[in-house]
């Protein structure tokens, strides 16, 4: 695969001015104003291959939203340099625009007094879409994504997840070759959410759309991404498979036993009780220490075991592991 993006050394300091109270301040403010530097990102370094979608994750105020306005060219770095299809974005920003689309769960981009189906066609003026493909991928994209009966009210009248789906298809109607996705699904019930999940991979496969998305939502990751960058206080504390993720990282399973008639079983020093009923007992152990297996199968020969269930701590528990490490 083609590189598509490379980031190096890119730093984004922020300069925040302090506001004190009264009116001598405010005076005094006229001659020197105080100020603080955030650092936001502290050099990051990564690369995207055309075609990939790659999962941006991390804990609030990480520096994630920050990369992503620099890699759309809204905001430009402190240092470093970034090469997105070709363009540094913040230089090249007109003829870039071409080739990107964005979407900021926090931010509308459709206007707020019309309905979405208004900003399309303002969208398909300002890009020069031919009316032909304009007219066929709006009608593609209403029916994958299931706003045929909302995309012509009033944006102000549409939930957050009805208008979610709405930006989407704002962002994508110029079909861009790289899609920013800053926390899209943000608002979305369980179904819009398996919606636009499965919009995104048909999109990347049909047309090789590359994707980055950053979401708090595991869910989103592991339906989307193969791999993940995960970032902390403006650095990255991981980039690779996400698969590799949780083998790496995985320090425990979970055990859920259940019994043919009514049991009560002595678990091991080491293992940590999670539930227990008269026919299940569910607990976590783990799995660096010697004897899981032998555990296993003794509890299968002294017990009326009907079935185990051998499973995974959730993927958020892994990434607040790393967190707390802060291991590269
Ligand atoms: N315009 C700004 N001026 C000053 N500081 C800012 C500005 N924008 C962001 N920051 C600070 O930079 C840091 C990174 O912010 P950013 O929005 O990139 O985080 P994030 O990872 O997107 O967080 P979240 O998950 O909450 O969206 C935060 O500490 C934030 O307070
Ligand atoms: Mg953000």
């Amino acid at each position: 695969m083609a590189t598509a993006i490379t980031v190096r050394g890119l730093k984004k300091n922020y300069k925040t001015y302090k506001r004190e109270e009264g009116l001598g301040a405010t005076i005094k403010a006229l001659f020197k104003r105080e100020f603080s530097i955030k650092q936001a990102l502290k050099g990051i370094e990564f690369e995207v291959e055309k075609g990939e979608i790659l999962g941006f994750i991390g804990p609030n105020g990480a520096g994630k939203s920050t990369a992503i306005k620099i890699l759309c060219g809204i905001l430009f770095p402190t240092e470093g340099k970034v090469e997105s299809f070709g363009y540094e974005p913040w230089t090249q920003r007109i003829k870039y625009a071409m080739d990107f689309g964005v979407v900021f769960g926090q931010k509308s981009q459709l206007e707020w007094d019309l309905p979405p189906n208004d900003t399309y066609h303002l969208i398909k003026v300002l890009y020069n879409v031919p009316d032909a493909t304009f007219n066929k991928r709006l009608k593609y994209m209403i029916k994958l994504l299931d706003v045929e009966h909302i995309y012509k009210t009033p944006t102000r009248d549409l939930s957050l997840g009805e208008r979610m789906k709405c930006e989407v298809i704002a962002a994508l109607l110029h079909n861009p070759k790289l899609v920013l996705l800053d926390e899209p699904t943000i608002g979305m019930d369980v179904v819009a959410k398996k919606k636009l999940h499965g919009f995104i991979k048909k999109i990347n496969e049909e047309h090789g759309t590359t994707f980055i998305i950053t979401t708090h939502d595991m869910g989103d990751i592991e339906k989307l991404c193969k791999r993940v960058i995960i970032i902390n206080t403006g650095e990255i504390v991981y980039n690779g498979l996400l698969s590799d993720l949780t083998k790496e990282y995985i320090k425990k399973k979970f055990i859920e036993v259940k019994f043919e008639e009514k049991t009560h079983v002595n678990l091991p020093k080491r293992a940590c009780l999670i539930s227990r009923t008269p026919y299940v007992t569910k607990f976590e152990i783990p799995i660096k220490k010697k004897g899981m297996d032998d555990f296993i199968v003794e509890l299968i020969k002294e017990y009326p075991v009907e079935d185990i269930i051998i499973s995974d701590p959730p993927i958020e528990e892994i990434i607040r592991d790393i967190y707390e490490n802060d291991k590269c």
